[in-house]
């Protein structure tokens, strides 16, 4: 019996990828390191620090641990003031049908982002109250595709893991959904999200109903 629902952030609730782009954008332009929409991608689920390696992966200079941690915190300060343009209109559509359908279903709902920003997102789009968890992005240890985040979730849910389903857009995501023990539903198509149980284009075409099937 479906017990609770665990939504990663970017790409299911709402678009951050955008912001984070833009961010890491203006670093690597003062570094003088190419970086475009198309590299961006990479950098989906991937935490702050590997999503800064990659990106100093494509320049020629080295940097120490104390210099990348500056870089990696100056990125997040630009990140957090664009966040602050961030409202309730951004949240993808359905996703606030959706989250109040599962609640008066009594279904758990957990956030399982790798963002450390999470908690802010949430807020920014006015739909903290909808959440009764949040897995803690700091707190853990594997990133994606290990299935830490999704277990930490099920588990700050009180919901046993084989009760829970995750809702993911990139395919580390769904790899760390099925190592947790949960069935998969990927935004998105077979192609982009091989490993997925169930797809589907938005977040608006899904209800408890299908869920629970
Ligand atoms: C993920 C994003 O949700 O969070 C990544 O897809 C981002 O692009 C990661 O790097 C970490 O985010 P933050 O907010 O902790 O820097
Ligand atoms: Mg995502």
């Amino acid at each position: 019996v479906l017990g609770g629902v665990l939504f990663d952030l970017d790409g299911v609730i709402t678009d951050t990828a955008e912001l984070h782009y833009q961010a890491w954008k203006e670093l690597a332009d003062e570094l003088g390191i190419p970086f475009d929409r198309e590299y961006n991608e990479k950098l989906k689920g991937v935490d702050r620090m590997a999503s800064l390696k990659l990106i100093l992966q494509n320049g020629d200079r080295k940097f120490s641990l104390e210099d990348m941690q500056r870089l990696a915190d100056r990125k997040n300060e630009r990140y957090r003031e664009l966040l602050l343009t961030l409202t309730p209109e951004a949240l993808l559509p359905g996703v606030r049908k959706l989250l109040k359908a599962l609640r008066r279903d009594g279904i758990r709902i957990a956030l399982a982002s790798a963002s450390r920003n999470a908690a802010t997102v949430l807020d920014r789009l006015g739909v903290t109250d909808l959440f009764d968890f949040v897995a803690d992005a700091g707190a853990v240890a594997l990133q994606k595709p290990d299935a830490e985040i999704f277990l930490n979730a099920a588990e700050g849910l009180g919901v046993h893991p084989l009760r829970c389903i995750g809702i993911e857009d990139a395919e580390a995501g769904v790899v760390a959904i099925h190592r947790a023990g949960m069935q998969a539903v990927g935004i998105g198509t077979e192609e982009t999200l091989p490993d997925a149980d169930h797809h589907v284009s938005s977040p608006a075409e899904l209800n408890p109903a299908l869920l629970r099937e």
